[in-house]
C-alpha cells in the first residue's frame, strides 16, 4: 500500500526513511515534497507519522524537493478530470436545479461531429464566459491509495488562483466526526458485492488504443493551436484540400501565419481575432494512445473556457514562446507587472490534480536555435514549475518551432537545432506520458454533463465522462434522478461509434426505453444494482473563503456538484473545526471568513450525490453567492430528513 511504495521508491535516494504526510483534513498521505495534499488541496501544516517504522525529516515545505526526480510516486497515483460544466448565471429558480452546461449553443452540431466524421475530427467545448467558474480538482487515486474510511472526511481549500493565496492548512482530527451510513431513498448496497464482469476490466477490442485527454495551454499567441493544426496535419488529421482552403483563405485575410491554427480556431470572430476563445477538441493517435487534445485559449478573458477544458486532462502540454520578450510576459503579463498565463495555466492545471507536463518550448527559430535560450527559460520555468508542485521526474522540456516543423513527430534537421538537441521529439514524449489509472472495477458511474440530440438520428444522447465502472451495447443503466432504466443502445466516442466504454472515457450513450426528457444534465447513469444516493439533505465538511458577510443559519446559497447546481440554505452549523481538527464550538451563530466548519444543508430539490469517501467526484461540493465561491468543502453525510 502507499506508505511501502514510497519507502521502497524513496530507498534509492536517500538513507533517511522516506516521510509521507497524512493530510489532516482528509487523511491522505502525501508524498514529502507535496506541499498541499494531493486529494483535498488542503496546505500542508503539520506532519503526521503515517508509519509505524517511519522516520520524520522534513526539510522544506517549500515544494522544492531535493530527490523528487527519484522518489517520485507511482503512476498508479493518478489523476483525472471531470468533464466540466460551466456554471452559468444562476437565478436560484429550482427549476433550473440542474446546471445548463452551456453546450446548448454548440450541441446541435457537436453531435453531428460525434457521429460524422470531420476532416480534422475535431469539434468545440462549450463556450463559457462565467469568470467565476470555479476550479474543480480531481486527484483520482487507484482503489489501494483510497484509504478514506467513512468516518473521515475531508475539506478541501479552493483551487482556483484567486483562492489559492488564500489557503491555509487547518488541521482536523476527522475522526471526531461522526458519521452516519446513508439513508437515503435510494438504498445501497455494499460495495463489496459489486464483481466486475470480465469485459469491463480487459479492453478486449484489440488493436484500440487507450485514450489520453492532453490539455494544449499556455499563454495568449505562443502557439498553441498552430503547433496542434500542425500536428493533425503531419498526422494526416487533415485533408490536402482543407488545409490548402486554410491556407489561401488566412493569406487573403492577412494572417498567413494563423493558417494551421485556423484548423482549431475555426469561428469567424476566432479567425478575424487570431486568438481562441474557446476549447477545441481534436483527435489523433500516437503508437499508444488515442489521444483527445483540448486546445485551450491562452487570452486571460477566456480563462473559465481554459478550466473546463483542463479539468477533462490527462496530462498538459504548456506551450511557451521563446522569443525575446514574449517568454517574459508569459511569466510575469505584459510589462512585467502582473502574472502571465504560462504562469497561471500551470498553476490551474495542477490544481486540477494534473501531473505529468510536457514543457513545448515554441518559436525556437525566432531565437536562431539558441540553446543559452533554452537553458534560461528551463530555469525560470522550471523553478516556478517545482513551487507549483510539479515534480522534475514528470516534467518533459521538448524545444521545437511549431512553423518550421522541427521536433513534432520527429527529430529536428535544422543544423543549428541538431548540433546540440538530441533529446525526444514531442511525439515520442507524449508516448512516454503515464496513462493514469481508471476506476473499472467499481459499479457504472457516468455525470451526465449534456443532454445533446443527434441531429442524424434524432435521438437524445446523455453525453459525459465514465468516472468508474464501464458500459457496452446492450448494457441496462439506471438513469437518475427519474429512477428509471433503461438499455444503451450506442455509445459513440471520439467521432464513432465504439461498443465498450469504460472510465476515464467521454462517451455520448444513446439510450432506448426511455423518454428523452428524463435524461437531464446533472443526471447519472449508473449500474442498475448500485445506484447513486438522490438526495437534499446533506451534511458538510467546508472552508469558508474570503467572505465579506459572513455565513448565518438561513444563509442562501448556490450548492454545486459535480454537473448540479441547486438552490440551497445553510441549515444547521453544527461546529467549528480548531487547527487540531475537533470541533472547536459547537453550534456557532455564524462563520467567517478561512474557518473550517461542518454545515448542514438543505437544497431545493434532490440531487446526485455521494459521500466524497465513497466517490470523489460526486462528493466535492461548492457554495457559492453573488458570483463568487464563498466554501468549499465535500459531502461527508447525507441525510433523511428525520434526521435534519
Ligand atoms: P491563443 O489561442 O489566442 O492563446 O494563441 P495560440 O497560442 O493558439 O497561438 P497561435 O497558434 O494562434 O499562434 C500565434 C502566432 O504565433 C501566429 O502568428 C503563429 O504563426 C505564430 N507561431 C506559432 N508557432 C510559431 C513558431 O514555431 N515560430 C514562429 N516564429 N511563430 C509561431
Ligand atoms: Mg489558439
Amino acid at each position: 500500500k502507499p506508505p511501502v511504495k514510497e519507502k521502497e521508491s524513496s530507498k534509492k535516494s536517500s538513507n533517511t526513511v522516506p516521510v509521507l504526510w497524512k493530510c489532516s483534513m482528509c487523511t491522505f498521505d502525501n508524498h514529502e515534497t507535496m506541499v498541499y495534499c494531493e486529494m483535498c488541496g488542503v496546505f500542508r501544516e503539520s506532519f503526521v507519522k503515517s508509519g509505524k517504522d517511519v522516520s520524520i525529516k522534513v526539510e522544506s515545505v517549500n515544494g522544492i524537493s531535493n530527490n523528487s526526480g527519484t522518489s517520485a510516486l507511482s503512476n498508479s497515483d493518478s489523476t483525472k478530470m471531470p468533464a466540466k460544466t460551466s456554471t452559468t448565471n444562476f437565478d436560484g429558480d429550482s427549476e433550473r436545479k440542474y446546471a445548463s452546461t452551456s453546450h446548448d449553443k454548440v450541441n446541435s452540431t457537436q453531435l453531428a461531429s460525434v457521429g460524422s466524421s470531420s476532416s480534422t475530427g475535431k469539434k468545440k467545448q462549450p463556450v463559457i464566459f462565467d469568470n467565476n467558474v470555479p476550479i474543480e480538482r480531481t486527484t483520482q487515486l487507484n482503489a489501494d491509495h483510497f484509504q478514506l474510511k467513512e468516518d473521515q472526511g475531508s475539506s478541501r481549500a479552493s483551487s482556483s488562483a484567486q483562492n489559492k493565496g488564500s489557503m491555509e492548512t487547518l488541521s482536523s482530527d476527522i475522526s471526531q466526526l461522526s458519521i452516519e451510513r446513508n439513508n437515503v431513498n435510494v438504498a445501497q448496497p455494499l460495495p463489496e458485492e459489486y464483481k466486475p464482469e470480465g469485459w469491463m476490466l480487459a479492453d478486449q477490442e484489440s488493436g484500440v488504443l487507450s485514450q489520453l485527454n492532453l490539455a494544449i495551454v499556455g499563454h495568449v499567441d505562443s502557439g498553441k493551436s498552430t503547433l496542434s493544426g500542425r500536428l493533425l496535419h503531419l498526422l494526416g488529421k487533415i485533408s490536402k484540400r482543407d488545409m490548402h482552403k486554410n491556407e489561401k483563405e488566412a493569406k487573403e485575410k492577412g494572417k498567413g501565419s494563423f493558417a494551421y491554427a485556423w484548423a482549431m480556431d475555426e469561428s469567424t470572430e476566432e479567425r478575424a481575432r487570431g486568438i481562441t476563445m474557446t476549447v477545441a477538441v481534436a483527435y489523433l493517435e500516437t503508437k499508444k494512445y488515442r489521444v483527445v487534445l483540448l486546445d485551450s485559449p491562452g487570452h486571460k478573458d477566456f480563462v473559465p473556457n481554459l478550466i473546463s477544458g483542463a479539468t477533462q486532462a490527462d496530462a498538459a502540454i504548456l506551450v511557451v514562446d521563446a522569443s525575446t520578450g514574449s517568454f517574459e510576459s508569459g511569466m510575469d503579463g505584459e510589462g512585467g507587472k502582473s502574472v502571465g498565463q504560462t504562469k497561471e495555466h500551470a498553476q490551474l492545471i495542477r490544481s486540477f490534480g494534473v501531473e505529468q507536463l510536457i514543457v513545448a518550448v515554441n518559436k525556437m527559430d525566432a531565437i536562431g536555435y539558441s540553446k543559452d535560450r533554452l537553458e534560461f527559460i528551463k530555469v525560470r520555468l522550471g523553478s516556478f514549475l517545482r513551487s507549483c508542485n510539479f515534480r522534475d521526474s514528470a516534467v518533459t522540456w521538448i524545444p521545437l518551432s511549431a512553423v518550421e516543423n522541427q521536433n513534432l513527430i520527429k527529430s529536428p534537421s535544422d543544423a543549428r537545432f541538431t548540433s546540440w538537441y538530441q533529446g525526444s521529439c514531442l511525439l515520442d514524449a507524449i508516448d512516454s506520458l503515464q496513462l493514469p489509472s481508471r476506476d473499472v472495477s467499481k459499479p457504472l458511474i457516468l455525470p451526465i454533463c449534456d443532454v445533446i440530440k443527434s441531429q442524424s438520428t434524432g435521438q437524445l444522447a446523455a453525453f459525459g465522462k465514465l468516472e468508474t465502472g464501464a458500459i457496452r451495447n446492450g448494457s441496462k443503466v439506471l438513469v437518475l434522478p427519474c429512477e428509471e432504466v433503461a438499455t444503451v443502445k450506442t455509445i459513440e466516442r471520439d467521432s464513432s461509434s465504439c461498443s465498450i466504454a469504460r472510465a476515464g472515457d467521454n462517451v455520448a450513450v444513446i439510450l432506448q426505453g426511455i423518454d428523452g426528457s428524463r435524461i437531464i444534465p446533472g443526471g447519472i447513469l449508473c449500474h442498475p444494482g448500485f445506484p447513486v444516493p438522490v438526495a437534499n439533505y446533506l451534511e458538510l465538511k467546508i472552508r469558508v473563503l474570503d467572505i465579506a458577510i459572513p455565513i448565518l443559519i438561513g444563509y442562501q446559497v448556490e450548492f454545486h456538484i459535480h454537473h448540479v447546481k441547486e438552490a440551497a440554505r445553510v441549515t444547521k452549523i453544527v461546529a467549528l473545526l480548531d487547527k487540531t481538527g475537533k470541533p472547536s464550538k459547537t453550534a456557532p451563530r455564524f462563520l467567517k471568513s478561512k474557518q473550517n466548519a461542518v454545515v448542514q444543508v438543505t437544497l431545493d430539490q434532490a440531487v446526485c450525490v455521494e459521500e466524497f469517501s465513497k466517490c470523489r467526484a460526486l462528493g466535492r461540493a461548492f457554495l457559492r453567492s453573488s458570483g463568487s465561491t464563498i466554501a468549499v468543502g465535500i459531502v461527508t453525510k447525507i441525510m433523511r430528513q428525520d434526521q435534519h
